[in-house]
């Protein structure tokens, strides 16, 4: 029987070894909680690293670890040692790629060692799925991480269906040609039959850098490679809205259940991410800050609930940028703090879905400024989950979801001026104009569900795969 196979750095589940044995929780971020729901409909295998280092396994736990994957999660293990986890997935992945991919360019180093070490990830990952190809199987590869993987895969297997999905952007070539190793890696990502990006000014910017960098022209999003053509085109991924839409939320916490009990009397606004530099977190605080300078009448009547993932800390620039969100919260609570009232409630922890749930329920606000993202699906699952049409999207035009949710109110995440008058403006809008608002957001996101996305991708993959067998 044929099956898609699922290759992404990150599995959806991460496996911790704790003294009374190994542990297995759900992965946080866009791709592991996005791409979960589709997997969970079975028929898929799910390879990539479980994010534990492979030097803290003995054998017997590396074999535990296997077996239990596939028996209960369908996932196929890709084991990385501390040193591969520092030079490819700290270094190369988020000390290079990340930062270039997201206009960081100050962020970003070029590593000759880090670049050796991606490419003999890759080639690890390429190894493992040896054993798990079938003649009809789709491979469907994902994210940054990953990027020489298709072409690797092509060599070997020159008929295989392979489709690639990049879940960050891609860059304008201005920023993409600084790359040194441009050249491999856009000829890895031409090893699939299809690419996927969440937005079309992503499509753009790619086949851009092909034409410009390797003097490939594309017709109509087609590319005509030596030896088979490659299809690029833009499928702005959704969320499992009925989960979030439907969810009951009957069984939170008692945490949250007393966060709801006291914050009857005041307008909540919540903000959620991974900690990281291109989400806008500090430039989100400063906009608090300003919307209090400017709007005192708010005062004892708002609170930000800033939630906080915590996420790739051994990075050095990651561990900085949580000391600065700490001193930005720490000001604006002490300045304008008062004994009955705190204006920021920060939180460096993971949430059960089912309390984030119950957040987006009782906030007023859902507050998401990145600096650049490449779609941010937290914004989709807030308006999915207020089946009350209640609530308002205040949300930066560099997140690629601006572009699906014009109804937000839509501001630029450096401009905290502009921040606090979008909260301020979400805050008083009438109650009917919000419906009418997310009713049109509600119709967008229930359609393009993440089932819509990944059937709308396989679908198109198999097309475009027929065009890709090798030209005579
Ligand atoms: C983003 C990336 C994913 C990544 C996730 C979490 O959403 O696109 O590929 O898995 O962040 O980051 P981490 O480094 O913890 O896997």
């Amino acid at each position: 029987m044929s099956k898609i196979i699922f290759v992404s750095n990150r599995l959806p589940v991460t496996v911790k070894k704790q003294e009374t044995g190994l542990i297995y929780n759900e992965s946080i971020g866009g791709l592991a909680t996005g791409l979960k729901s589709y997997h969970q409909q079975g028929g898929s295998l799910w390879a990539g690293w479980p994010g534990i280092a492979s030097d803290a396994l003995v054998e017997e736990d590396r074999q535990t670890i296997g077996k239990e994957l596939r028996k209960k999660y369908q996932c196929l293990p890709v084991f990385l040692s501390e040193r591969e986890i520092d030079q490819y997935y700290h270094g190369f992945c988020n000390e290079t790629i990340w930062p270039l991919f997201h206009y960081f360019t100050g962020h970003t180093q070029y590593s000759q060692e880090t670049w050796e070490a991606y490419k003999r990830v890759n080639e690890k990952f390429f190894e493992a799925l040896i054993p798990v190809i079938g003649d009809q199987d789709t491979i469907w590869i994902h994210d940054y991480q990953l990027m020489l993987l298709p072409q690797m895969i092509r060599e070997k297997y020159p008929e295989a269906r392979i489709g690639f999905f990049l879940h960050i952007p891609f860059p304008s070539f201005e920023i993409f040609r600084l790359l040194i190793w441009r050249e491999e890696i856009l000829q890895g990502l031409l090893g699939a039959n299809l690419i996927g990006f969440h937005t079309y000014d992503y499509v753009r910017h790619f086949v851009s850098s092909v034409r410009r960098i390797l003097g490939i022209e594309h017709n109509l999003y087609k590319l005509n490679c030596e030896t088979h053509t490659v299809r690029v085109d833009a499928f702005p991924m959704g969320i499992d809205y009925d989960y979030f839409n439907k969810h009951r939320t009957e069984q939170v916490s008692a945490e949250l259940e007393a966060f709801i009990e006291s914050t009857q009397e005041i307008r909540n606004i919540v903000s959620i991410d991974r900690l990281d530099y291109t989400k806008g977190i500090p430039d989100r605080i400063r906009a608090f800050k300003r919307f209090l300078e400017d709007y005192p009448e708010y005062h004892e009547r708002v609170r930000l609930n800033l939630i906080v993932a915590p996420s790739r800390v051994e990075v050095e620039t990651y561990d900085r940028l949580k000391r600065e969100i700490e001193t930005l919260v720490s000001e604006v609570n002490g300045r304008f703090g008062t004994v009955n009232w705190m204006p920021v409630w920060f939180f460096f922890r993971t949430f059960s879905q089912e309390d984030l749930i119950a957040f987006y329920r009782h906030s007023d606000v859902l507050l998401v400024t990145p600096l650049r993202d490449g779609m941010n699906l937290v914004a989709k699952e807030y308006i999915a989950a207020r089946h009350d049409f209640k609530g308002m999207l205040v949300m930066s035009e560099t997140a690629g979801a601006a572009s699906e949710l014009g109804e937000a109110v839509i501001v630029n995440a450096n401009d905290h001026g502009a921040i606090a008058r979008g909260i301020k403006a979400a805050l008083d809008m009438p109650e009917a104009e919000i419906m009418e608002r997310n009713r049109r957001m509600h119709h967008r996101i229930s359609r393009y569900h993440v089932r819509f996305w990944a059937d709308e991708f396989i679908h198109a993959l198999s097309s475009a795969e027929q065009d890709a067998k090798p030209s005579k």
